[in-house]
This record gives structure tokens, C-alpha cells and sequence, in this order.
């Protein structure tokens, strides 16, 4: 199938190389949230995952020693119970969506370095650690819990914050608990949190978000519930085992039970602090103030940031199994294709806002950005190679000011590409990209190597044209490559070059594809698609 691995991760993965740049190895870290097992994963479960697997790619063409996590959260209530109506065991119901989520990844490319299970060994034993720990510093104490939870989000509510009576986050309906709870110290760190928020201003991304966040700080936070007495499906609490763990205080810790914290690991020195946790806007509390105050509590260092991106409707409708229009990610691609697919969820809308997903928008882009803008400037290109050129990519022997235009073009989008994936501003790398190209159809339009080539005195000038096109786009596969890696690899394919890592051809600089190389045009590489819904 054309979405194997393309580029096996530190055996040949092509680093851009910045002029006399060598690779220092920095470490970055970035993780997913770990999804519920309670239910097949959806369009914006792929999202956040695409944008970490194209964060991940992007950092390790930049020679980053990248660690990569995503998971499973799969204990607390709504596991409970989503396999109590299917009258299953929980564990059962577990191994049969993590295999799910699995396959999904696999379809989609994602590079991930680790997949965590909440339900593993190797993360159960550490939960037990750390809230022991919290308990003996005095952070966690018994005590009584009167008030509402919502089962779905696995939140505590009190009466004031519900809305109409039901959930705020959801809107669902909420059960009344009144249970003997252990609880943690959070108001303790309210000083501590705003503190922190004031010297790492970019802890919380976007900054709205973060502005709602710290104000809420501000107004004051209250002692959080850290155990449940009448859950089953949990870690159970150390010193107390009619209780078990609170399902976020055991999902949180993933991030660093991954790399192994209570083994005082190689990977905890390496990779804590993570650079980001990217996550959706409705657990930003838990991420942004419950997680760092745990952290805090335990002398841990607190991660860098913290990116909570927006939701993502689908023809205008919230995305949600209860109205039945949760889409299967795999159809999608079945249809339109996996790359074409990745492209348009970052395309599509700016990193942290609220989007929304249509088959016409999706269409549109696959037959406009990517058919027409780039798919035809390939295949042009190739043809052109082949009819004047005999399929070799010739020698340029000067450089004139358009083909200057090109090789500044370049590097100036070297530039911009880095400053937005800085900020994880995907959209905004693909519009710098995509004004490129633009460039570059431009200086087609210009330069008309139809016309030089009926004229023999014009053959260095059709040879210097021919050579600007294939190595503007042999740069531009390259940009391309953490979001569409197999467009990308397929498209060097075709311009004849080796995907050999170490090679010149997958350094930024200009002119790294060499004189004589033979291309090989294939099919084009975005056919046309119509609309046919997926499902
Ligand atoms: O919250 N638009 O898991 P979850 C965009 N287990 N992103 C969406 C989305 C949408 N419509 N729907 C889901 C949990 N997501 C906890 C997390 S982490 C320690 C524990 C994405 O299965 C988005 O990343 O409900 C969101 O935060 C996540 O899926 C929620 O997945
Ligand atoms: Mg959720």
C-alpha cells in the first residue's frame, strides 16, 4: 500500500541542513492526549495526532532527537460503563479499541515512538507511586465529596458551575455523588501556578486561552476530588484500596510514566520537560493548572507548553455519537486520500481555532492547492524535461534574475516555514509554502521554455530554466514532507532522486539536485476527485 513508513525514523531520515549548519542533536518532546477507549476514534482525534506526527516530522528534519507519545486512557466510569452496555469486560473493551486507534495511526502515518496504555504495568505501578508520594507530602488528604459528576468528561462539578443542570463542558446531564473522596491540595498552589504563568508566557497557547485560564487562577481554585469510592475500573489507591485513582490524575501522569519516571531513566533525562503537550481546548484545566500543581507537589519540572487547539465540526454539527455523524477517518482517506487528507485538517483552519470540516472544502483543496498549484507544476515540469531535455535534468550555466528570484524565494521560506512551525502555525508554514509555488508557476509563465526551445541559440537558457524548475520543487517536496510524507517521497521519486537521507538532495540549500539525474514521471500525484460522500 502506498502509506508504508516512507522514511524509517533514524535510519535515513532526511535532515534540511542549514547553510554550514551541523546537527546538535536538542531533544524535543511532544505528546498526544491518550485517548478513551470508550469509542472509535473521529475526525478530531486525528487531528490533534496529525499535528503532532507533522511536529514530530518537522523537528527530526531538523535534527531534533525527537520522542513522540501517544495512548490510551482507559480506566475511570465512562469505561465502566460504555462496557457494562456492551456487556463486556472493561479490559476486554479496552484491547479491542486500542487496536482500533492502533490501525488508525497506522493508516494515517504517524510516527509515533511510544504508545502508552493506562492499563499496562509499566504505568499502573508508577500511579501508585506518585499518589503515595502526594499523599505523604500532605498534598492529599480524606475527606467528603458532596456534589455533581459528569460521567462523559469524568469531571466534578459543583451546583454554581453546572449550566441549566447539566454539564458545562458538554451539556449532558450530570449525577448527584456524595462519597468519602481522598482530595488534593490544588488551592495550595494557586501562588505557585501564577507565578508560573507570569514567568513562562508562552506555558499556555493560544493566548487567549491562556488569558482565560490564568483569570480563573486569579478568582481562586479549590481542593480537587483524587479518588473515587464507588468506581471499580481504576488504579487502586495505595493505602486505601476501597478507593481507586481519579481517571485524570492517572491519565495525566502518562506523559512521564512513558519515559519511565520511577525507573530514574535515560528517556526521563532526555526528554522531561516535554516542549508540548498538544491537546483540545475543553481539557485545558486539567493540562494548564491540575497538572502542573501535581508536578509542583512532586518536584517535577512543569512542561514548556501546553497547545490547546480548537474543535472541529463536521457540516456544521458538533461531531458526536449520539447524533451519529462521527465518520470513520479510514473511509475519509479510502476516498480522498491519506496525505490529501492530513494536508486539508492543517490547511484547512489556524492552529487553536475552531473549524469545520466539509467534503466541498476538502474537494476544493485537493483539486485546486494540490492538483492545480502543485500536482500540475510537477507534471509540467517532468514533460518538459523529457521533450527538451531527454528526461535529464540539465546543467544550469548562469543564473538569471528570475532564477535569483527562485534561489532568494527559497531561502526566504526556509525562514518562514521555521518562524510558524515555531508557534505551531501549520496553516501558515502551507501558506508560505504555497506562495512559493506560486513563484514558481510564475517564472514558468515568464520564462516559456516552450518558446526557448524552438530557438538552438537558447538552449543554456531553456537548460537554466529546466534546472531552476526541478530544483525549486525537489525544495518544495521537502516542506511538504512532515504533512504529505508520501507525496513528498513520491514526488522526489519522480524528479529522479535518491531518498537516501544522508544524500545532498535532502539539504535545503540550493542546488542540490545534480546535473544528469533522470527523471521518472509517473501518474499525477493528486488526481482530480469528486464529491461522493464517504460513508
Ligand atoms: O479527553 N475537534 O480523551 P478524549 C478537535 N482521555 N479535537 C477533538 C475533537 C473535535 N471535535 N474531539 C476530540 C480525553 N478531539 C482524555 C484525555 S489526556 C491526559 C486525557 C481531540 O477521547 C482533542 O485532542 O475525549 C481532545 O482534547 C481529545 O481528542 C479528547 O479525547
Ligand atoms: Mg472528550
Amino acid at each position: 500500500m502506498a502509506h508504508e513508513q516512507v522514511w524509517q525514523r533514524d535510519v535515513d531520515l532526511p535532515v534540511i541542513m542549514d547553510k554550514g549548519m551541523t546537527v546538535d542533536k536538542k531533544s524535543f518532546y511532544v505528546t498526544t492526549p491518550i485517548y478513551y477507549v470508550n469509542d472509535v476514534p473521529h475526525i478530531g482525534h486525528s487531528y490533534t495526532t496529525i499535528a503532532a506526527d507533522t511536529l514530530a516530522r518537522y523537528k527530526r528534519m531538523r535534527g531534533y532527537d525527537v520522542f513522540f507519545l501517544t495512548g490510551t486512557d482507559e480506566h475511570g466510569q465512562k469505561i465502566e460503563k460504555a462496557a457494562q452496555t456492551n456487556n463486556e469486560k472493561p479490559i476486554e473493551l479496552a484491547d479491542r479499541m486500542v487496536e482500533t486507534f492502533k490501525g488508525l495511526w497506522k493508516v494515517l502515518d504517524i510516527s509515533n515512538d511510544d504508545f502508552i496504555r493506562t492499563t499496562e504495568d509499566r504505568h499502573v505501578k508508577q500511579i501508585e507511586n506518585v499518589f503515595e508520594k502526594m499523599y505523604e507530602n500532605g498534598d492529599i488528604y480524606l475527606g467528603e465529596y458532596e456534589g455533581w459528576y459528569c460521567i462523559p468528561c469524568e469531571s466534578f462539578w459543583t451546583s454554581s458551575q453546572l449550566s441549566s443542570g447539566n454539564c458545562p463542558e458538554c451539556g449532558r446531564s450530570v449525577e448527584k455523588i456524595k462519597e468519602e473522596n481522598y482530595f488534593f491540595r490544588l488551592s495550595k498552589y494557586q501562588d505557585l501556578l501564577l507565578e508560573y504563568f507570569e514567568k513562562h508566557p508562552d506555558f499556555i497557547k493560544p493566548e487567549s486561552r491562556r488569558n482565560e485560564l490564568h483569570r480563573r487562577i486569579v478568582g481562586g481554585i479549590d481542593d480537587i476530588s483524587v479518588s473515587r469510592a464507588t468506581v471499580e475500573w481504576g488504579v487502586r489507591v495505595p493505602m486505601n484500596k476501597k478507593h481507586t485513582i481519579y481517571v485524570w490524575v492517572d491519565a495525566l501522569f502518562n506523559y512521564i510514566t512513558a519515559l519511565g519516571y520511577y525507573e530514574d531513566s535515560e528517556k526521563l533525562k532526555r526528554y522531561w520537560p516535554a516542549n508540548v503537550h498538544l491537546i483540545g481546548k475543553e481539557i485545558l484545566w486539567f493540562h494548564g493548572v491540575v497538572w502542573p500543581a501535581m508536578l509542583m507537589s512532586l518536584g517535577i519540572e512543569v512542561p514548556c507548553q501546553i497547545y490547546a487547539h480548537g474543535w472541529w465540526t463536521l457540516e456544521g454539527q458538533k461531531i458526536s455519537k449520539s447524533l451519529g455523524n462521527a465518520i470513520d477517518p479510514v473511509k475519509i482517506t479510502e476516498t480522498y486520500g491519506i496525505d490529501t487528507y492530513r494536508y486539508f485538517l492543517l490547511r484547512e483552519v489556524p492552529f487553536g481555532l475552531d473549524g469545520n470540516f466539509s467534503y466541498d472544502a476538502l474537494v476544493n483543496r485537493i483539486n485546486c492547492d494540490l492538483g492545480n498549484d502543485l500536482g500540475n507544476l510537477l507534471h509540467r515540469t517532468l514533460t518538459m524535461v523529457e521533450k527538451y531535455s531527454d528526461g535529464i535534468v540539465p546543467e544550469a550555466e548562469s543564473l538569471s534574475m528570475e532564477g535569483k528570484e527562485l534561489v532568494d524565494g527559497s531561502e526566504k521560506l526556509n525562514e518562514e516555514v521555521e518562524l510558524a512551525m515555531s508557534d505551531l502555525q501549520f496553516s501558515k508554514a502551507l501558506e508560505a509554502i504555497w506562495d512559493y509555488i506560486g513563484l514558481v508557476n510564475k517564472y514558468v509563465e515568464i520564462s516559456k521554455p516552450w518558446v526557448l526551445a524552438k530557438e538552438s541559440s537558447m538552449k543554456n537558457k531553456l537548460n537554466e530554466v529546466l534546472y531552476n524548475l526541478v530544483e525549486s520543487i525537489r525544495i518544495i517536496s521537502l516542506f511538504i514532507l512532515p504533512i504529505m510524507p508520501n507525496i513528498a517521497a513520491e514526488i522526489q521519486k519522480q524528479l529522479g532522486l535518491s531518498s537516501d537521507g544522508k544524500s545532498i538532495n535532502n539539504r535545503i540549500i540550493w542546488g542540490g539536485t545534480r546535473p544528469g539525474t533522470k527523471v521518472c514521471k509517473g501518474q499525477p500525484v493528486f488526481p482530480r476527485v469528486e464529491y461522493s460522500k464517504a460513508s
